[in-house]
């Protein structure tokens, strides 16, 4: 039976190689033989499927989703977009997850233990799903940097990860986030695994229209699911 070819193999113009050297764990995790293409069944191409009733109402505020006693340290940000197919078609009901370090640069996780202080606070997890417009909105605090051991004194840029489904499973995209302006873009081997020319499309944009008066800075970031100006895959 052919392959179903309704989505097409990956764009090695606009996503990173699966082994990156510079980027080391890339080595331990990618393929060793070439890729055998398989048939979509329809399971794969119709879900999953998710509605406004699969999120709670906190699930999309970080700054109120792990609060106990008060709230979060840090700089808080509005981060928002829209997600879009390749026809800049808005992409509605899509579960958007999002993870991230606290403002000193710190995960809630037990493999981070970096020298920098947790956050009563700040779990650093949330979701959303895109309402009719295609657009998704998290208010949270701004992620630190922080150290990696990839190489000698390698540091993360500030990053949010993302995880969407889109409409099917083979739409799945899992990327990174990153702030305009960031001296460390330059000397990030994962950002600089994606091709030169898609890069840009991982830099949120600053935007005074999003910012709340006497609370919030905003950031936009549309998100392009598959088609010549699709978001790159960067984990
Ligand atoms: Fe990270």
């Amino acid at each position: 039976m052919k392959p179903n070819t309704a989505y097409g193999p990956r764009d090695w113009e606009t996503h990173p190689p699966y082994n990156a050297p510079d980027y080391r764990s890339t080595a331990l995790r990618s393929p060793r033989k070439p890729l055998v293409p398989i048939v979509h069944t329809l399971s794969e191409l119709t879900g999953p499927v998710f509605g406004q009733e699969a999120v709670g109402p906190l699930d999309n505020d970080l700054t109120k989703n792990g609060a106990r006693n008060g709230e979060p340290l840090g700089e808080r940000i509005i981060v928002t977009g829209r997600v879009l197919d390749e026809a800049g078609r808005p992409q509605r009901n899509m579960l958007i997850e999002i993870w991230q370090a606290n403002a000193a640069g710190r995960y809630v996780h037990t493999v981070d233990q970096h020298d920098a202080p947790l956050d009563p606070n700040f779990f650093g997890g949330g979701r959303c799903v895109t309402d009719s417009d295609g657009r998704y909105r998290f208010v949270t605090i701004k992620p630190g940097a922080y150290p990696w051991r990839n190489h000698p004194n390698a540091w993360r840029p500030n990053h949010i990860h993302l995880s969407l489904f889109g409409p099917s499973l083979l739409t799945r995209l899992v990327t990174q986030l990153y702030f305009p302006g960031d001296p460390l873009l330059a000397f990030d081997p994962i950002y600089r695994t994606v091709p030169e020319g898609a890069r840009e499309r991982l830099v949120s944009r600053f935007s005074l229209d999003e910012t709340e008066p006497e609370w919030a800075l905003g950031y936009e970031f549309d998100i392009v699911l598959r088609g010549p100006l699709e978001t790159p895959m960067v984990d």
